[in-house]
């Protein structure tokens, strides 16, 4: 498993209800592939939509009777672009997952959406539908950027979605993506004040990063654009924590920024090691299993998915036990990327193990010693320095 400090779709200061579960649901359609992008996204002209409904419904039943009744805190739509739901889907996804755990009262129900137009358009269903967070892919605010990036959206239509979004669903959140070819500290300077402008409680910052096997893979290494350079880089990111910051948005992960108390509910569950179930194509869970705690992986390929689930009931390729060592490396590399680290009493219940009973003291001292990482009585997290490299801290720690 690999760490980017760069971006991970989602924990905090507040810590999630105790113990609750999250739910992922993965809708894996876009109407074209942005050319960044390796996520299990797919575009097709025709999806079967009552076959999608009613076979994200048998997983939600099938992994509800593997979790038993349990408190859920969260439910995250993810993709693809999950504001192409049909609304009717999305809240008997809802509702469905009511009927099989126990909803905590404040339940946080989150979906991404893309800043167009059409999607805009369906938000007043959506939010009727149960949906009470959404969470916009602006990107950026100028529109060469966006040309460049491939969006479908101009600057000023992810802006009105963005205001719209606001007036509908009590929280909202919207993602940038800086370090783009070309970009100075002076025009991110510019564009981040306009985007704290028009921002609510919480900003997703994502470094550009460039995936093997995407139209940007082949096209840097073809040499059509470049990324800024190292420094520019850095003084980019120094940038972003800073103005936030400023703004009462400080970093809560990596790249993450809330005001105190209005962090993501649901991506703190997987930055704080807890169980989360996922339905759809390709979505991870990690699901305790009588008392051990499994990796699970749903197939990939959507029309694979829904045979699957229409022969079997569920799409699961993969529920394996996780191996104490690997879920002690999750742990830490997930608990770093937060401002607030790792706490040491819930790493000890969630790993069995004492945190310092698992770390080589004179590899840990050595990062402490280098500024990278702070250590005392109830936690263990990194420093600004740590997090900028935080690559690089866990390759010392772990190795
Ligand atoms: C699942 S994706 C997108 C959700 C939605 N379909 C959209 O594009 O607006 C979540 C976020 O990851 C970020 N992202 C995806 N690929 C990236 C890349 N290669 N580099 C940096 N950020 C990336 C984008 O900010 C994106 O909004
Ligand atoms: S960035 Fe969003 S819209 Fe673009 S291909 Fe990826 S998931 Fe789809």
């Amino acid at each position: 498993m690999t760490v980017s400090p760069q971006r991970t779709p989602a924990p905090s200061t507040a810590a999630p209800a105790a113990d609750a579960l999250g739910l992922y649901v993965h809708w894996p359609f876009c109407l074209s592939k942005c050319p960044y992008c390796d996520f299990n996204s797919h575009v097709r002209e025709w999806i079967p939509q009552d076959r999608w409904r009613e076979a994200l419904l048998a997983e939600l039943r099938y992994w509800a009777a593997v979790t038993g009744r349990r408190p859920l805190g969260s439910i995250f739509f993810g993709g693809g672009t999950p504001s192409l739901m049909p609304p009717a889907t999305v809240g008997l996804v809802i509702e469905t997952a009511h009927s099989l755990w126990d909803a905590v009262p404040d339940i946080e129900i989150t979906l991404e959406a893309n800043p167009s137009s059409v999607e805009a358009g369906r938000f007043r269903d959506l939010r009727a539908a149960g949906v009470n967070r959404v969470s916009l892919g602006v990107q950026a605010l100028d529109d060469a950027s966006l040309r460049f990036l491939g969006r479908r959206h101009g600057a000023s239509e992810a802006v009105a979605a963005v205001r719209l979004a606001a007036r509908i669903f009590p929280r909202f959140s919207f993602d940038l993506i800086y370090a783009r070819p070309g970009q100075t500290v002076a025009g991110w300077r510019r564009e981040l004040a306009d985007a704290l402008g028009m921002a609510g409680e919480h900003l997703s910052v994502y470094q550009l990063t460039i995936e093997k096997g995407t139209p940007f893979y082949a096209g840097h290494a073809r040499g059509e654009f470049a990324l800024p350079d190292e420094d520019t880089q850095a003084a980019l990111y120094e940038t972003t924590q800073a103005m936030l910051e400023d703004a009462g948005l400080p970093a809560y992960e990596i790249s993450n920024h809330a005001r105190p108390g209005a962090e993501c509910r649901h991506n703190l569950v997987y930055w704080t090691g807890g169980d989360y179930v996922g339905v759809g194509p390709g979505a991870h869970g990690r699901v305790t299993i009588e008392g051990i705690a499994h990796a699970t992986e749903q197939t990939p390929l959507p029309e694979a998915w829904l045979e699957r689930v229409e022969r079997d009931g569920h799409g699961t390729r993969r529920r394996t036990p996780i191996d104490r060592e690997t879920r002690i490396e999750e742990l830490l590399m997930m608990g770093l990327r937060l401002a607030t680290g790792i706490d040491r009493a819930r790493f000890a219940q969630r790993a069995s193990r004492a945190l310092d009973d698992v770390l080589d003291p004179a590899k840990l001292q050595r990062l402490i010693d280098g500024g990278f990482l702070l250590s005392d009585e109830t936690s263990l997290r990194a420093t600004p320095a740590g997090l900028q490299r935080l690559n690089a801290v866990l390759a010392a720690l772990i190795a």
